[in-house]
């Protein structure tokens, strides 16, 4: 169904001014009723004030981005930018070309330091009697849905809420004297307006050069960026609810797709049943996927992003996984499970999966406050290293006591390529702009939630290993939360050891579980 028809004039839609007055009326009045504040309200509040204090005095643009074509005149479905979702609280589909700005507040003598207003400029519910409301298959409500008022989101999310038409005046509003910054990745439009802006208020001063004013504006911009990714490295009670509600729904996805995976077996192309019926579950429970579910039987769990899932399951394989569930507030999990497809791991199978249960353990106790987000990933891979080098596949053997750096040659990384942990919550690599120091280097703190997830893969041509461990990959990934004194596995309820993963199976099958 699309907005033109453009060959067949009996569907073309009607223009007339008797069809416009006849589409506007004869409706139910719509419902006044006052939308509840939302109970991310606060604290995305508190995440504003934070940014408020971080940059006083500037205006601060922060855009949800906008469609995107998928095809012709269908768009992909709707995520908001990250930085969006985290300050405003708008998670699931919520609202495509909408602009957050910090507005700063002057306080009684000028000056800037009294903080910002939240301003949320967006495209509110049309009238009835306008083009949007039948005629627009993008925002239309005919077509998309009604959309919230601008005392809906007031009322929701405690911000002013203005018109996205104003946005374009408001943003250049005073320019020259108010400096300006803009999450430039979330839309490239908002972005340009944004230099625009900028680059009037320069005309009309004595500035730098263009070009350099012009790269400190960049700069200017990514440091905006950076601090509202490294703002989500702790996650406070709300968004640990929220992690702990989409860990929930994956543990409930994985259910499912254990009690169907002889169906999966049995139809072929099962790691296509596999992705929907997690997919299904996904969907149901929350947002959807959190990131394209990784389905790998067999050989192509060595392929570690393999996200095709055209593959058959097969009997005495190994299916590896990869799968989180994303809740509507957009934060997710990121879980990997390897199960015996037979339900019964082979000695071979079971000598791989000790070895990596052994080295997530050790990861597992790495994670408490004081140690470096780094110390995981070290604790993890010697445990892998010891194992590699007990089956003797390391030519170089291992120094034990050294670091198993860079400086060891690091043979073992052959079989696990990929780092043990990253950081989680609206982004499943969560964090990303943060420098090496913030990160890796910097000390895992209360509230922050990582993935522990190490792995050994052996390629089914890999001539190094013994023929029985070819063809075989096993990641083992959980989701943890720091706490003031060690840790919290919040993916502790689905089984991890490879006896309890076999025993998960057959309560499962026995119609015990499910
Ligand atoms: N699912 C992607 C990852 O584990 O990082
Ligand atoms: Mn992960
Ligand atoms: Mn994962």
């Amino acid at each position: 169904m699309s907005e033109e028809q453009k060959t067949s004039p009996s569907r073309k839609r009607p223009t007339t001014d008797e069809f416009r007055a006849f589409v506007a009326t004869g409706w139910a009045p719509r419902d006044t009723g006052v939308t509840p504040r939302a109970e991310v309200a606060d604290h995305a509040a508190r995440r504003r004030d934070a940014v408020s204090a971080a940059f006083p005095g500037e205006r601060l643009v922060v855009p949800a981005g906008g469609l995107k074509v998928r095809s012709n005149d269908c768009d992909y479905v709707f995520r908001p930018h990250s930085a969006f979702a985290h300050l405003t609280g708008l998670g699931s589909d919520r609202e495509p070309d909408a602009v957050l700005v910090l507005e700063p507040r002057a306080s009684a003598d000028g000056e800037a330091g009294d903080g910002h207003e939240a301003v949320l400029y967006f495209r509110p519910l049309a009238d009835r009697d306008t083009e949007e409301f039948f005629g627009d298959s993008r925002h239309g409500e005919f077509w998309v849905g009604a959309r919230p008022t601008l005392a809906d989101i007031e009322s929701e999310l405690g911000v002013t809420a203005r018109h996205i038409d104003e946005f374009g005046e408001a943003v250049g509003k005073d320019a020259g004297q108010v400096a300006i910054r803009v999450v430039r990745d979330a839309d490239a439009e908002v972005a340009t307006r944004v230099d625009k802006a900028r680059a009037a208020a320069a005309e009309t001063q004595e500035s730098a050069e263009a070009e350099t004013r012009v790269d400190r504006q960049r700069e200017a911009d990514e440091q905006l960026a950076a601090f509202l990714s490294t703002l989500r490295f702790v996650k406070d009670e709300w968004e640990v609810e929220q992690m702990r509600d989409a860990v929930d729904g994956t543990h409930k996805g994985f259910d499912a797709v254990i009690a169907d995976l002889p169906e999966a077996v049995r139809r072929g192309r099962g790691e296509r049943w596999v992705e929907g019926v997690f997919g299904l579950h996904a969907r149901h429970h929350g947002n959807g996927v959190g990131y394209d579910s990784i389905c790998a039987s067999g050989d192509h769990a060595n392929t570690l992003h393999w996200i095709k899932n055209t593959g058959d399951i097969k009997d005495g394989d190994l299916l590896l996984l990869d799968a989180g569930v994303e809740v509507d507030s957009l934060f997710t999990a990121d879980i990997t499970r390897t199960l015996p497809v037979s339900g019964t791991f082979t000695d071979a199978q079971r000598k791989i999966y000790d070895a990596v249960f052994a080295a997530q353990e050790a990861g597992i106790a790495a994670c408490k406050p004081g140690n470096r987000f780094s110390d995981v990933h070290a604790a993890a891979i010697r445990v892998i290293a010891e194992h590699l080098h007990e089956w003797g596949l390391l030519p170089e053997g291992i120094d034990v006591e050294g670091t198993l750096d860079a400086d060891h040659g690091q043979h073992h990384r052959r079989w696990m390529v990929h780092g043990t942990s990253h950081h989680l919550g609206i982004d499943v690599h969560d964090c990303a702009l943060a420098t090496r120091e913030e990160y890796s280097d910097a000390e895992l703190k209360p509230g922050m939630v990582l993935t522990v997830e190490p792995g050994l893969y052996f390629k089914a041509d890999d001539e190094l290993v013994p023929d029985e461990f070819r063809g075989n990959g096993v990641r083992i990934e959980d989701d943890i939360l720091i706490t003031e004194d060690g840790c919290e596995n919040l993916s502790a309820a689905m089984p991890r050891s490879s006896d309890e993963v076999e025993q998960w199976i057959a309560r499962i099958w026995d119609g015990a579980e499910a």
